[in-house]
């Protein structure tokens, strides 16, 4: 795990200024309006940060948006980086100015003169959340990490234990998510997770044989056909009092080929993020253990890899879930389904947690819905679903909520067995979701994420460099925080 930059508070100190090495940060209103340290950065300066306000190119900028002066007259600095922000800005926007500050901590330490302002915070976690990069499997030069920590120069309160404690969840999921499958197997992963034990989280690991006695049939014939063992693992957060746990239930497909119903070639390589729900449950699970969540949190994984072999299952073979109901596997390729819809009842059965989330990489069709700009939310639950639109919005983490309805579950049916695995073309994201309903109890206000298209992008992203983002793990923790913590 990579460790995200520190941050330390210091009060103004006007002199400091000039000795500060590598990046200074500063603000600057819409109208051009300087603080305190910005007039002495100026000052420095000989007045070139008031000539770059007065600017044109100043004049473009939008809300949020930055430019950096390099190598600046007078101060020992190698950049200031001049942020366009208004005192009163917070959330998304503020997340997002701060991301140049990331940028600039990849290159080494950077110094943030914040004045007064209302979205410090949000700023901080931007740029915190940006200076991530993922070299573990580079050598020479592009292998070192140059990363810097922050120094926050303000009469203000900054929550920097806060910023941190989301930072490292977010960016272990992203690890997890870009580690390749012949790292992270599934008994790389669960160890892996055994390490959140250093913060407090009881963690199991539930091997084939137990598996194979608890009856989860349909995720052990998924990952049949593969060298890696199958695997469950239970994470639990004790942080509240006797009330039922909230359960994020995460697929963790290490590889997906498609099984005997192979893939086509062309961009398989992508499907090494198939573990993309375990991996924000890590996450998530992280993030609310580092900052000792008032709140009872169980985090369920399946981990498997669905490979095609001489043992692997087969398009037509019939497979007994946990719950009992029969599945007739049509298409080896919509494995994420099987998985979790043994791991859906296990948690059930076992916890009866006060609400079930499910995060999976499960469709292509949501990208073809979506984009990669929103995840689909499907839920059988009006309130628990509109609190958590609500956490995904305020973190600038899309969310759309998507329909379920019986019409669709009829495309479901098998002849000769319960169910059908896959239910044709048409509406393939809401199909995928009516199945796994099927595996949740009507007692249980439930949430299916499908993030096939945002756990990953191909070009950077406000808060992220190319590859994964970690999309889900703020919106869970401040759902955790606004809704189950008292
Ligand atoms: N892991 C894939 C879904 C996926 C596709 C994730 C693209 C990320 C990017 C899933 O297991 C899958 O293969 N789904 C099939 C289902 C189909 C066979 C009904 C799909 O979407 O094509
Ligand atoms: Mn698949
Ligand atoms: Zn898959």
């Amino acid at each position: 795990m990579q460790n995200a930059p520190k941050i330390t508070v210091v009060a103004p100190d006007l002199d400091a200024i000039g000795s500060a090495t590598r990046h200074l940060a500063v603000f600057v209103t819409g109208e051009g309006k300087l603080d305190k340290m910005g007039r002495r950065v100026n000052r420095v300066m000989k007045g070139a940060l008031a000539r770059f306000v007065e600017s044109d190119v100043f004049g473009k900028m939008k809300e949020a948006d930055s430019h950096t002066l390099s190598y600046p007259t007078g101060l020992d600095a190698d950049g200031v980086v001049v942020i366009r922000l208004e005192r009163r800005t917070k959330g998304a926007l503020a997340r997002k100015a701060g991301a140049a500050i990331g940028k600039a901590l990849l290159q080494g330490d950077v110094w943030v003169l914040a004045g007064p302002m209302k979205g410090l915070d949000d700023v901080l976690q931007g740029a915190s959340l940006r200076a991530y990069a993922f070299n573990d499997h580079k050598t020479g030069e592009d292998a070192a990490s140059k990363r810097g920590d922050i120094t926050v120069m303000t009469g203000s309160e900054v929550d920097a234990d806060g910023i941190i404690a989301v930072t490292e969840g977010v960016w272990w999921t992203r690890d997890l998510v870009n580690e390749p499958s012949n790292v992270l197997t599934t008994t790389e992963f669960a160890k892996r997770l055994e390490g959140l034990e250093a913060l407090g989280v009881k963690v199991e690991v539930l091997e084939e044989a137990e598996l194979q006695e608890l009856g989860m049939r349909t995720l052990l014939a998924v990952g049949e056909g593969s060298e890696s063992p199958s695997k469950v693992v239970v994470m639990q957060w004790s942080g509240g009092g006797a009330e039922a746990p909230v359960a994020l239930v995460g697929k963790g497909v290490v590889f997906d080929t498609g099984g005997i119903s192979l893939k086509p070639a062309v961009g398989m390589e992508e499907m090494t993020m198939d573990m993309g729900g375990a991996g924000t449950v890590a996450g998530a699970m992280h993030t609310i253990a580092k900052r000792k969540a008032a709140a009872n949190v169980v985090g369920l994984v399946g981990l498997v890899e669905n490979m095609p072999d001489g043992r692997a299952q087969r398009p037509g073979d019939v497979v007994v879930s946990m719950k009992g109901d029969t599945v007739e596997v049509i298409n080896t390729d919509a494995e994420g389904r099987l998985v979790l819809c043994d791991v859906l009842w296990y948690t059930q059965e076992r916890f009866k947690p006060a609400a079930m989330i499910d995060l999976a990489t499960l469709t292509g069709a949501i990208i073809i819905a979506l984009g990669h700009e929103n995840a689909g939310v499907f839920s059988n639950d009006d309130a628990l679903s509109k609190a958590f639109l609500k956490a995904a919005e305020e973190e600038g983490e899309g969310a759309w909520r998507m329909p379920l309805a019986p019409a669709y579950d009829k495309l479901l049916k098998s002849r000769i067995a319960d169910m059908k695995n896959i239910g044709g073309r048409p509406a393939g994201s809401v199909t995928a979701a009516q199945f796994l309903l099927r595996f949740v109890k009507d007692e249980t206000p439930w949430i299916h994420l499908d993030i096939a298209g945002v756990a990953s992008h191909s070009g950077e992203t406000d808060l992220a460099p190319k590859g994964a983002t970690g999309w889900g793990v703020r919106a869970l923790n401040r759902l955790i925080a606004d809704t189950y913590e008292v």
